[in-house]
């Protein structure tokens, strides 16, 4: 039988340009991490796999700070834990509140839609955040079944205060939902104290590891509404009412072929932050954004936000001058020092850098050269 030969295209092994991530995320993964990831498979329902099941819902758990049962990880990137966190708690034609300071809240009006939620917004200027006040008058005005946040705003560098907001969210009998894909494993995050029903994140970030196993956790108040909505849930792969009984129980029930690479990575990921302590570890990613931050205003170089205390410690936006190219200076970067930084998108397109000093990534050395980097680059 002829093959087709033409797409048959000679290559050479992999050769991975050695990139120091210093953008929004991925950045880089811990060598441990690394290591993790290229164990021998296991299968799914393997006793052993079920066991670091077991282990990574535990870790997860004193990550989060979070007693809630249902904490797992989900088989995607951040976003698919984010469309799991959505689907399971909108109810169609119910009213979602939805807090917007910059493009990832615009996602959440986006699947909160697609799953049929009567979507209300409150607005904030990008880089800016809600007061307790703004979000009370929010929760009065529209009575929402959700309230929905993001806790870092990965597109303004803005850091959302949550002290408070699960308590009034009890007072309107509604849920809290957070969106902590920047923030897990990098900034305090208290989903137990601060009453969060339901939160997300990805790996890839605070975490220190690939992307493709995101964390989840969903609370008993949350489970209850779940339980509650009417009819199957439109998506198969997010439902948690199947997902439920896979991470659960005695008898694993099967759903789908997840991953053991990726969990024994997101595994290995959680055991460093054990190892470390939650405390030293937000300690570490404030002290070396400040670093940071002392080194951009010594060259001349402002935060697009200006309160220090409303900064993710692990993303900064930085301003770009007048006058310069911003991606001009990214590219440069990227291709005379093998160091990565993003640009500003949406309402900040031009405007600003994000850089993220994420996890493992979280390091003076690193700080210093990109500081010296950008320095000799804006001189010209
Ligand atoms: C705040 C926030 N939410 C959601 C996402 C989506 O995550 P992912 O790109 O891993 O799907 C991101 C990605 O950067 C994010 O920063």
């Amino acid at each position: 039988m002829p093959v087709n030969n033409t797409h048959r295209v000679p290559t050479t092994p992999l050769n991975i340009p050695p990139r120091l991530l210093l953008g929004p995320g991925p950045s880089d993964a811990h060598p441990r991490v690394l290591r993790a990831l290229s164990m021998p498979q296991l299968s799914h329902l393997d006793p052993a796999f079920v066991a670091i099941m077991n282990e990574i819902q535990e870790l997860l758990r004193y990550t989060w700070q979070s007693e809630h049962e249902l904490t797992i990880s989900i088989s995607g990137t951040g976003s698919a834990a984010m469309e799991t966190a959505v689907a399971n708690t909108v109810i169609p034609g119910a009213r979602v509140l939805i807090g917007v300071m910059g493009f990832f809240g615009e996602r959440l009006v986006e699947m909160a839609g697609r799953y049929g939620a009567d979507v209300r917004v409150m607005e904030k200027a990008w880089g800016d955040v809600f007061t307790l006040d703004d979000i009370r008058a929010g929760l009065e005005k529209h009575q929402p079944t959700v309230l929905m946040l993001v806790h870092a705003e990965t597109s303004t560098g803005a850091l959302q205060p949550l002290e408070g907001v699960g308590e009034l969210c009890r007072q309107f009998d509604c849920l809290l939902l957070t969106d902590c894909v920047t923030s897990l494993g990098a900034a305090p995050l208290l989903v137990e104290e601060w009453g969060i029903d339901v939160a997300y994140s990805c790996s890839q970030k605070g975490l220190g590891c690939p992307p493709g196993a995101s964390p989840l956790t969903f609370g008993p108040r949350a489970m209850a509404m779940r339980q509650e909505r009417p009819g199957k849930l439109p998506n198969w792969y997010y439902d948690l009412t199947l997902l439920q009984p896979y991470w659960g129980g005695e008898r694993r029930a099967y759903h789908h072929t997840m991953s053991s690479n990726m969990n024994y990575a997101l595994r290995e990921g959680l055991l460093l932050i054990a190892e470390e302590g939650l405390e030293a570890r937000w300690q570490r990613h404030q002290q070396n954004a400040q670093l940071f931050w002392d080194g951009l205003a010594e060259m001349g170089l402002e935060c697009h936000v200006a309160n220090p205390a409303h900064r993710i410690p692990s993303l900064t936006t930085v301003r770009v001058p007048e006058g310069v190219d911003a991606a001009a200076v990214a590219r440069r970067l990227l291709n005379e020092y093998n160091i990565e930084i993003a640009g500003g998108f949406g309402k900040l397109a031009g405007q600003v850098w994000r850089v993220g000093l994420m996890g493992f990534n979280s390091r003076p050395e690193n700080v210093m050269t990109l500081l010296a980097a950008l320095q000799r680059l804006l001189r010209g």
